[in-house]
């Protein structure tokens, strides 16, 4: 199986950028984990940070065919992206929606998430831990059809 992880926008910056809230691990070192909870899980596993929505379509897009599964971290676009729900909803992969913070805890604009609904489901305030798990739902569901 092979499984795609998308990064949103200033995930980029994760280890500098607030790391009482994200963490301190880097986002080479945050992939490198995924990389091994892939292969311990029997997973193929790739990787894509962009900070621009379109970027993060054009790759959602190129997933279809390729990949079993997607991991998604949106970032931001998470609260307004209307056309990267879309781009979820049109691949019809199963998409696991990770956000490292707990979202629904913090500032009421960044507790609702206009993604989720097209995706297999949410993990949200694990930190890092959050990609294994949302790795493990992804081997767990094999290569079921999206939804
Ligand atoms: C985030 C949460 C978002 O609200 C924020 O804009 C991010 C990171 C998270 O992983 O907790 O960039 O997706």
């Amino acid at each position: 199986m092979r499984v795609l992880i998308v990064h949103g926008p200033n995930l980029n910056l994760l280890g500098m950028r607030r790391p009482e809230v994200y963490g301190t691990a880097t986002l080479a070192e945050l992939e490198e984990a995924c990389r091994e909870w892939g292969t311990a899980l029997g997973l193929e596993v790739d990787t894509f940070q962009s900070n621009h929505e379109g970027a993060i379509i054009d790759r959602l897009h190129q997933a279809l065919g390729r990949c079993d599964g997607v991991v998604l971290n949106p970032g931001a676009l998470a609260h307004y992206s209307y056309a990267l729900h879309d781009a979820v909803e049109a691949i019809a992969l199963p998409v696991v929606e990770v956000h490292l913070s707990d979202i629904a805890a913090r500032e009421e604009w960044r507790a609702r998430s206009v993604v989720s609904a097209a995706c297999a489901t949410t993990i949200s305030g694990h930190g890092c831990d959050g990609y294994r798990q949302a790795l493990e739902f992804l081997a767990a569901r094999g290569q079921a059809p999206a939804r």
